[in-house]
């Protein structure tokens, strides 16, 4: 059997959603370079790009955008739920079993119904923010801020988690930080989002399932880390020694290294242009001057090997500017990626057979059953 650990180089599925070409660092997104949308796009149309496959007219843009505006709420059911967890839980465990309550008040599993499905979009699209706010708010002991319809999504996100309105040009840097994330074709989470929709289930189970895979730090856990390690390493004249320890010790850099990139990952290049944005108009964050110095570093070290660094290396020198607490990096990454977890689950439903793999049993062969009695034997083995 061909067997390929972690499935590398393995096709699991068609897909027309989003290329990468790992070799140059480049990405696109229905065929529309990352740059150009991060440049020009807001995450909405980003969204509505990525789930029905085109651009949406200006009058579809406006009722999408509308739709998602009137659903931001969520049921008071839900946040008195939320009012339940330990404080002291993480916030992306919080966000995965609210996710998955949602499936418990729209129950209708009508998958092959189109108003079902764009409702179901909607939905997901227009409350993953306001329950990782109201999280972030309820476990401060406080009420969670109810959405406002005068601002626009990643203000409104802003405004819901910092109890502030942020200055335009942050909520904008911060909508260009969600486009940036919303798609990465068939990562650990997507992958995970499309077997749980190839048995039919409800699609709040589907983005359940893919943000409990989010969280582990071998994927959108990393940003978090990046921000302990450079913290760790404190000035940059220290990130020489910090890497070669963690090279001595064969220990993961994180922030660095992608099963498909060879080169910097394209959206870590606009990312720290974005940070560059910010801090030329904010201040600059002190960490920013270590990052900068670990990657050069590594560039002679981890370069040779095509390690460098990936989305997340950037994200959480943004975020943190932008006054987003450290554990909320990652939910963050989940409010973006629930375009693209959206597209592939109607993309999974649109040519399905459930996933169902196989494996080399290296176990023991039959056995015979060993009466409790006869075991005292093995109490030595
Ligand atoms: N630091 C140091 N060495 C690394 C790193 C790294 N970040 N990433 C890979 N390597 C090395 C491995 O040690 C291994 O070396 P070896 O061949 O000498 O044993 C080789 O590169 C291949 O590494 P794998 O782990 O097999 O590569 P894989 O494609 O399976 O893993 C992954 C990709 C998980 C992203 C890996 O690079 C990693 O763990 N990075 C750190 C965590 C991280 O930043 N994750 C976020 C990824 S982006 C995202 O998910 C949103």
């Amino acid at each position: 059997m061909n067997f390929k650990p972690g499935l590398e180089g393995v096709p699991v599925t068609h897909s027309s959603i989003c290329d990468i070409d790992g070799l140059n660092g480049k990405l696109t997104y229905r065929g529309y370079p990352i740059e150009e949308l991060a440049a020009h796009s807001t995450f909405l149309e980003t969204t509505y790009l990525l789930i029905w496959g085109e651009l949406p007219s200006p009058q579809k843009l406006r009722d999408f955008e509308a739709e998602v505006q009137m659903h931001r709420r969520v049921s008071f059911r839900v946040r008195d739920m939320m009012k339940c967890f330990p404080a002291t839980g993480h916030p992306m465990d919080a966000l995965q079993s609210s996710a998955a309550s949602l499936g418990l008040f729209y129950s209708r599993r009508a998958i092959d119904n189109p108003q079902y499905v764009y409702d179901a979009v909607v939905r997901l699209i227009a409350k993953i923010p306001t329950m990782v706010a109201a999280f972030q708010l309820i476990r401060k002991g406080q009420d969670p801020i109810q959405p406002r319809d005068d601002l626009a999504y990643s203000a409104n996100f802003l405004y819901m988690l910092t109890e502030r309105e942020q200055d335009p040009l942050a909520a904008r840097i911060f909508d260009r930080c969600l486009i940036l994330h919303a798609e990465h074709s068939l990562n650990a989470s997507t992958f995970s989002a499309r077997v749980t929709a190839s048995t039919l289930t409800d699609p709040y189970a589907v983005i359940a399932s893919a943000v409990g895979t989010l969280a582990g730090p071998l994927h959108g856990g990393a940003n978090e880390d990046v921000i302990a390690m450079l913290e760790e390493i404190g000035v940059p004249g220290r990130a020489s020694e910090y890497l070669d320890q963690a090279i001595d010790k064969k220990r993961k850099v994180m922030g660095f290294g992608h099963r498909e990139y060879r080169v910097k990952d394209p959206r870590a290049s606009i990312l720290q242009e974005l940070a560059e944005e910010l801090f030329a108009r904010f201040g600059k964050d002190e960490m920013y001057d270590v990052a900068t110095a670990f990657e050069k570093e590594a560039q002679d070290r981890l370069g040779p090997k095509g390690i460098f660094p990936n989305v997340d290396f950037y994200s959480g020198l943004v975020y943190r500017k932008l006054g987003i607490p450290r554990d909320l990096f990652t939910p963050v990454f989940a409010i973006s990626r629930v375009a693209g977890w959206l597209a592939h689950w109607r993309e999974q439903l649109g040519a399905n057979r459930i996933f169902r793999p196989s494996q080399i049993y290296t176990g023991e062969k039959v056995r015979e059953w060993l009466p409790l009695e006869d075991r005292d034997a093995m109490e030595n083995v």
